[in-house]
């Protein structure tokens, strides 16, 4: 996407670098002179929270290490003494696991902002993979994240969670013992969960690369959901606009992730993990932390094992392929006056699956968890590619200009 680049190298030390090394033009070209549609709604400031919240969770997750030990009779004691002992070790530590809380809730509203306005759709489908790709690498990132601080929880939940694989025949007995590292979830599991949960945020940083780079050919989609035809009348330049608007929706994001940690900071977390790992005592419910429990409500809805462990992974393994199966050429949900009905149906059995998640799996929850489970995938593997065929959408506005200005506006716009 080119755009308003005006940079010209102005002195002897950029002119020299710039024919090395364009670094500067590049980074000019992305983040300042980058055209960006004029009518991008706050929604689309998510992906500039992410990026914070990922700095926020290396960073803070760097220092947590300094004083961490990854070791079965000793983690636990590790994270009281960083709670107690270390300066702004308290600080430390409920930012990195509220900010795994608060990372999670931007990532589900940016998802749900790409099926809303259909930023998945041509030509944004690799964009929208590699989003995907970093969804799947963050779940198993907060997943082993969660093992580390041996408590009740960590334990039974890694154990639960570990042993699903088991549900595969012949592999899966041989899958667990290697991911265990033994015959139990102990120090070898304990340890390899460290390591991977300290190797895979880079991980995530090289596809956010990637998902940026994506985003930057293909230009970003738009509320309108029609895409860019003058730069002059339907974009701006990043920056200051883009730039000051993601600013203060971040500063709003972080005011709202404060409150969190300065006033409720277990409120996400489970009391159970300060409860030291005891494999002889299992809790009286195990539960996932709040933002797996959707995948969890599928995993328990279905009545084999290895049912269920396919469910729960087809759940995110069809959002791969949901460029293909939205068969509309409208890419706004604005635009679409059914689809946009069943995309608030949708949210609201994707917050309904949370919910049952959370409760024990039986009697009437169990029979809501199928019912709903089907839904979700009713949605993607029929209602999607029905809607495209059967739906009258609204007339489009030409152009980004005309979305904003109006029919009038956007020719007066012209002339001028
Ligand atoms: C660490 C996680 C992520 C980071 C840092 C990130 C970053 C970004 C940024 C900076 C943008 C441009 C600004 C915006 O549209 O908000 C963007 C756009 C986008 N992201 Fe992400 N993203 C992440 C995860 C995801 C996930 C999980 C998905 C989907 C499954 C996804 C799908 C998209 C799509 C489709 C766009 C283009 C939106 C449009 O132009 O309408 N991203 N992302």
């Amino acid at each position: 996407m080119q755009g308003h680049s005006t940079y010209t190298p102005n002195n002897g030390f950029t002119r020299w670098l710039e024919r090395r090394l364009p670094i500067i033009s590049m980074a000019h070209g992305q983040a300042v002179a980058f055209p960006v549609p004029k009518n991008l709604n706050y929604f689309w400031t998510f992906g500039a929270i992410l990026m914070v919240m990922l700095v926020c969770q290396l960073l803070t997750g760097i220092v947590l290490v300094m004083h961490y030990t990854p070791h079965t009779s000793l983690a636990f004691a590790s994270v009281e003494h960083i709670m107690r002992d270390v300066n702004w070790g308290w600080l430390l530590r409920y930012m990195h696991a509220n900010g795994a809380s608060m990372f999670f809730i931007a990532v589900y509203i940016h998802m749900f902002r790409g099926f809303y306005y259909g930023s998945y759709k041509e030509p944004r489908e690799v964009l929208w993979i590699l989003g995907v790709l970093i969804f799947l690498v963050m779940m198993a990132t907060a997943f082993m994240g969660y093992v580390l601080p041996w408590g009740q929880m960590s334990f039974w939940g890694a154990t639960v969670i570990t042993n699903l694989f088991s549900a595969f025949p012949f592999v899966g007995e041989p899958i667990v013992t290697w991911l265990w590292g033994g015959f139990s979830v102990d120090n070898p599991t304990l340890n390899r969960f460290f390591s991977l949960h300290y190797l895979l945020p880079f991980v995530i940083v090289g596809i956010v690369i990637l998902h940026i780079w994506a985003l930057h050919v293909v230009g970003q989609n738009n509320p309108a959901g029609v895409e860019v035809k003058s730069m002059q009348q339907d974009t701006v330049p990043f920056t200051p606009y883009a730039t000051l608007k993601d600013a203060f929706a971040v500063v709003c994001f972080l005011i709202v992730f404060a409150w969190f940690l300065f006033y409720v900071p277990n409120f996400m977390g489970h009391p159970d993990n300060y409860i030291e790992a005891n494999p002889m005592v299992t809790p009286a419910h195990i539960v996932p932390e709040w933002y797996f429990l959707p995948f969890y409500a599928i995993l328990r809805a279905i009545p084999s094992k290895l049912g269920g462990v396919l469910c729960m992974f087809g759940a995110i393994a069809v959002m791969f392929i949901v460029p293909w199966l939205d068969t509309s050429r409208v890419k706004s949900g604005a635009y679409r006056p059914l689809f946009k009905q069943f995309f608030w149906v949708f949210a609201i059995v994707c917050v309904g699956l949370g919910y049952l998640g959370s409760l024990p799996a039986e009697g009437t929850y169990v029979l809501w968890a199928r019912v709903l489970t089907a839904y979700y995938f009713l949605h993607f593997l029929v209602i999607l590619p029905v809607l495209g065929l059967i739906e009258t959408p609204k007339p489009l506005p030409a152009s980004i200009s005309e979305a904003v200005l109006g029919k009038a506006g956007a020719a007066a716009a012209h002339k001028a």
